[in-house]
């Protein structure tokens, strides 16, 4: 058990990735604060054969600021501190760069930039004041490397997450708190299905191709599961990552080299 009664902080763990890490760091001996904005009785329902005593299920919107100290100060009522943040909640959307779009930067960027700084932020205090360092874990994405013609906000909010996270590795190095991210590559989770029917009436293909293109374009040969995210937040939160901060690591079948 490589999280033994470690206290983590899990956003967008209704499903996905953020499920996938949830339930691995539960098996790691962690007790988990699982958050999201989905309904209480949806998380409790994915939830219902998780140990009731290791678990804090919380509805709450990462955008809204009294729904982020709620989260540390709940967190704190049932658990008395937070070593890990993985700091995962995320909306996806695309748009031709030339059409109207406003509405759609305004809504990732709450969610992609603004709520996941601001939780770091909220988080990376409260480990500051408790002391005795933290890991935090901000998701990225392969998307952050480069830009796409019809997925511009989305690109630019996880490269926002990738300077973030230097920046902050930086700023809360003196208190031993490692800041590092996590870039996926295309993982098989809901928000794939949204990204592929976007790409479906965006490109004018059949709902399905575009996943199975993208999947037969990595060098690995296929799309990879939201478990196969897990071991890279266990090691980035264990004290095995003690001597790594600041970086972005691709857990992407081999599609970015860097
Ligand atoms: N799936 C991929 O291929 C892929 C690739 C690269 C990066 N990522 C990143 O990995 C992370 C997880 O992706 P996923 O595919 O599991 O996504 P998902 O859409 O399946 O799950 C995201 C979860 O975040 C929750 N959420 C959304 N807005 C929220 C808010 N304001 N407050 C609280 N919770 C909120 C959703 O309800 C959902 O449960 C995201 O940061 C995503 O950008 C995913």
């Amino acid at each position: 058990m490589q999280l033994k009664d470690k206290i983590a902080i899990v956003t967008g763990g209704a499903t996905g990735i953020g499920e996938s890490v949830a339930r691995r760091y539960l098996n790691e001996g962690a007790k988990v604060v699982v958050v999201d904005v989905r309904p209480k009785s949806e998380l409790e329902a994915t939830y219902a054969d998780a140990d009731k005593s290791h678990l804090l299920l919380l509805q709450a919107d990462v955008t809204n600021r009294d729904s982020i100290e709620d989260i540390v100060r709940s967190t704190i009522d049932q658990f008395g501190r937070v070593d890990i943040l993985f700091n995962n909640a995320a909306v996806f959307d695309m748009r031709p760069l030339l059409d109207e779009s406003w509405e759609i930067f305004d809504r990732i960027f709450a969610v992609n930039v603004k709520g996941m700084f601001f939780l770091m932020q909220r988080v990376a205090q409260q480990m500051a004041d408790q002391g005795g360092g933290g890991k935090i874990i901000n998701m990225a994405s392969q998307a952050g490397r480069r830009g796409e013609a019809l997925v511009s906000h989305y690109c630019a909010s996880k490269a926002a997450v990738i300077s973030y996270t230097q920046s902050a590795a930086l700023a809360l190095a003196p208190h031993r708190i490692n800041v590092n991210g996590i870039a996926p590559g295309v993982i098989d989770t809901p928000m794939w299905n949204d990204v592929d029917a976007l790409f479906a009436r965006y490109e004018n293909r059949p709902i399905g191709e575009k996943k199975r293109l993208v999947g037969e374009s990595v060098p690995l040969g296929r799309m990879g599961r939201p478990d196969e995210l897990t071991g890279a937040a266990v090691f980035l939160a264990s004290s095995d990552a003690d001597y790594i901060t600041a970086q972005t690591l691709n857990v992407d079948g081999g599609n970015w080299m860097s």
